[in-house]
């Protein structure tokens, strides 16, 4: 595949093969080794760039981004921080200033976060690097470095901007529709937060790909007043800044869905469609009625997106059909979203519960709850909602429809958490949800930033 597009300011045409990731390509092609291999899957942060195009700049992990998704873009890694004769980037001297690197091993991944988050004003550092690892130096002086760097003005020279490269031009969403039905073996690839790892992990060979980035349809947010529509490839990072203020609980867990790299790569569409019983979005969107939106060749449909999960690994999709987008409805917000995993950070769920109860004048009006990593499926706990509707709102009520979990769903044992612990944990989160609504304070176990 042919693909163009700027790197450190000069501009690159190349054929590349289409599952050939950026940090190989930089390091293998090009001699350019400041970018590292620490992981390669995504975890590290040690392989971090600058990518930027007409939305802006963001941080990506090159060992699993593919050369095609560069197209028409500007990347900038550690070699082209500094100014062209020598004058450090202000985070680069920040770094130095505070002692914020001993091996060195992850400093350039963090000083390209730094630089990316310094050039998009951002003060949340922390967030900001929660994809970065470093086991030598520690975060406190990193942090104090990028606290220094963000006084400093943006330098002239990291200001990319894209459009500037000749791309291939971007396909309309019938034309991708019908090469899809044309060829249902294909691997479609939106963010390739998981093919990239079928590739850098499993050593799997592609034979076909599709690109969902060269549909910009499929890039569409749309608002009205009732819903909003996502096209199946918006990133998460543009999810969660879209629904921050409808659903504010909904947004806390996306903040914590893998790192800043990882969401500004993965998408709505990537992380239904893999029909993942973890996934961080399917049992918060049950919860909220989304509708999903599919399409074969010229057909579209929509329907219930807790209807598209059939079984494990199966899902309502026919071969060739693509998931072009999903509908929240918007509205009052009983919505509470809450995520357990083993670390706050950067981790899949063990158990994440979405509740939607709605409460009148005492008594439980509706009620949808429903549960990732309690069934081989995201699933909807009908016998607890069904003992909570028209019920007044009380413990009582609660501790009875809390028994009805194991009705609902027989969960395994793994290695993130035992059976045992994860209906429990559901229990947990339904009082706790009640908590919550009765005015009890409830976060006091979580860490706080
Ligand atoms: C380090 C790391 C941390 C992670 N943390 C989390 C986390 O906290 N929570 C979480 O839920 N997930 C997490 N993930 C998993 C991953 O981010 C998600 O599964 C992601 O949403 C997949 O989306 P994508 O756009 O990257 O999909 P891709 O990898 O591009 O594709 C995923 C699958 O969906 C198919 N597909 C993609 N788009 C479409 C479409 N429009 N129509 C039909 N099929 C399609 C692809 O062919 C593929 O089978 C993490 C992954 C990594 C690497
Ligand atoms: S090498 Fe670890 S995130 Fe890329
Ligand atoms: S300085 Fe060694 S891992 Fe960060």
């Amino acid at each position: 595949m042919k693909v163009a597009f700027s790197l450190n300011g000069e501009a690159i045409s190349v054929e590349a093969a289409p599952t050939v990731t950026l940090l190989d390509w930089l390091r293998e092609d090009q001699g350019l080794c400041g970018t590292k291999e620490g992981c390669n899957e995504g975890d590290c942060g040690a392989c971090t760039v600058m990518v930027t195009d007409a939305d802006g700049a963001r941080a990506l992990n090159a060992c699993i981004l593919f050369m095609p998704q560069l197209d028409g873009k500007a990347v900038r890694t550690v070699e082209g921080l500094a100014s062209p004769d020598g004058e450090l980037h202000p985070v680069q001297q920040a770094m130095v200033d505070h002692h914020g690197s001993q091996c060195g091993f992850c400093t350039p991944g963090f000083v390209m976060s730094m630089a990316t988050a310094h050039r998009n004003g951002r003060a949340d550092h922390d967030d900001q690097l929660a994809g970065n690892l470093c086991r030598c130096t520690g975060y406190a002086p990193i942090i104090r470095a990028a606290k220094a760097a963000a006084e400093q003005p943006v330098p002239v020279w990291v200001k990319d901007t894209a459009g500037t490269t000749a791309k291939a031009p971007d396909i309309s969403l019938t034309d991708f529709a019908a090469w899809y039905a044309d060829n249902p073996d294909a691997t479609l690839v939106a963010g390739a937060t998981d093919v990239g790892l079928w590739v850098t992990k499993q050593l799997r060979e592609l034979d076909q790909v599709g690109f969902i980035g060269r549909c910009p349809e499929l890039r569409q947010i749309t608002r009205h007043a009732d819903r909003v529509t996502f096209g199946a490839g918006v990133t998460m990072t543009e999810v969660l800044e879209t629904i921050r203020d409808d659903y504010p609980s909904y947004a806390e867990m996306i903040r914590r869905y893998g790192s800043v790299q990882v969401r500004n790569a993965a998408t709505i569409g990537g992380n239904i469609a893999n029909g993942s019983p973890i996934g961080d979005n399917p049992h918060a969107l049950i919860a909220l009625g989304a509708t999903l939106h599919l399409q074969l060749r010229d057909v579209t449909r929509d329907l219930p997106i807790e209807d598209f999960f059939i079984d494990y690994g199966k899902q309502d999709r026919a071969a060739g059909e693509l998931v072009t987008g999903v509908t929240l409805p918007l509205g009052e917000d009983a919505l509470r979203c809450y995520k357990l995993s083993k670390r706050f950070d950067q981790d899949i769920s063990a158990v994440c519960g979405a509740f939607n109860i709605v409460v009148k004048d005492g008594v439980v009006a509706s009620a949808r709850i429903a549960f990732g990593g309690m069934a081989g499926t995201p699933k909807r706990a009908a016998m607890v909602e069904t003992a909570l509707v028209n019920q007044p709102w009380n413990a009582s009520t609660v501790e009875a429809a809390a028994a009805k979990f194991g009705e609902d769903y027989t969960p395994m044992t793994d290695m993130r958490a035992s059976a045992d612990y994860r209906l429990t944990a559901a229990q947990n989160m339904l009082r706790r949800y009640f908590a919550e609504t009765t005015g009890a304070a409830t976060n006091v176990l979580e860490v706080q930033p």
